[in-house]
């Protein structure tokens, strides 16, 4: 069903709602049953209907992603792409990202927040938008896949994936899509990403970690290496090492995938960093305005 036959709400409260994809589109697209599963949403920080904003706050200043984020906004500001205009935060989650910019940059005019998860767009978004003072006419809220932004070629100023971007199946499609959208002028900030130093390291943290989980008890193996334990074996392949979380759709690069990854699809890129943050940050410029 497409957007002139649905019956769903057209708006939430006063923010403008959008259907971007179809039902079947979306519910076939990659780790969708994960992201709309509201029991497992419930236990998580996001989940502020449950448990009101002190724990998004708190896991917002913990993981750095705010400075990260401002940290970006000045490096484009920088390069003389500063972030105004209208834009498009992509798998938006809860709006935090959308709330953030248009409180701090006046000359914001439109974002467009896309995402696939129905009951954080439709549900808790428009709570943490209130919740932040966002004016309804700056908000556009599109149930739909970031694959396909019903937005026209060359018309957006900005786009913003914050802890996204490893999360598509197919990143050179998204970054083929962002680039039709965004004008040549424009701007990505992506941040949120992990921060993976370099091979040499991530043999040495599994060696460590399947060690570990033949002397540690399961808790105690959680406790001291995350959720990052993909591999099997004491000496795996790269591949495997960095093999995709297959239920929340998690992908792990090496910097020099980015750089190939941004490079093939016409971007520039500046890496940002952020102390006491475990994510990387990117800036990107289509590359007819940047030097590479
Ligand atoms: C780790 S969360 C980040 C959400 C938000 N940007 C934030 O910073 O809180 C990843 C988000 O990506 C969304 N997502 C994953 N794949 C998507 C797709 N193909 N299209 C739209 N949203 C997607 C999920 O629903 C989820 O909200």
């Amino acid at each position: 069903m497409l957007e002139q036959d649905r019956t769903e709400p057209r708006s939430v409260g006063n923010y403008r709602v959008e259907y971007w994809s179809s039902e079947p589109e979306i519910g076939s697209t990659a780790y969708f049953d994960y992201w709309n599963n509201e029991q497992i949403e419930k236990l998580k920080p996001w989940h502020i209907l449950e448990s009101g904003f002190a724990g998004l706050e708190q896991h917002l200043k913990k993981t750095g992603l705010v400075r990260q984020l401002e940290q970006c906004l000045d490096r484009a500001a920088q390069l003389g792409h500063a972030v105004h205009g209208v834009g498009a935060d992509l798998a938006c989650g809860v709006l935090w990202t959308t709330s953030l910019m248009l409180k701090r940059i006046g000359s914001i005019s439109k974002i467009y927040g896309v995402e696939y998860s129905t009951h954080r767009l439709l549900e808790i978004g428009p709570t943490v938008l209130r919740h932040y003072g966002v004016e309804a006419d700056k908000v556009v809220l599109c149930l739909g896949t970031f694959y396909k932004l019903r937005l026209p070629d060359e018309s957006v100023d900005f786009v913003i994936l914050a802890e996204a971007f490893h999360h598509a199946d197919e990143p050179g499609r998204l970054l083929a899509e962002i680039r039709r959208v965004l004008k040549p002028s424009g701007v990505v900030l992506v941040i949120g990403e992990h921060r993976i130093p370099n091979a040499a390291v991530l043999y040495g943290r599994n060696f460590v970690k399947r060690i570990g989980s033949r002397i540690l008890p399961k808790m105690a193996q959680r406790w001291f290496f995350g959720t990052m334990s993909n591999s099997v074996s004491l000496f795996p392949s790269l591949e495997e090492l960095l093999r995709p979380d297959p239920i929340m759709g998690d992908h792990y690069y090496l910097l020099r995938h980015y750089k190939q990854m941004f490079s093939t699809h016409g971007f520039g890129h500046h890496r940002i960093r952020t102390r006491g943050c475990p994510f990387q940050g990117f800036v990107l410029l289509p590359q007819t305005s940047t030097a590479k």
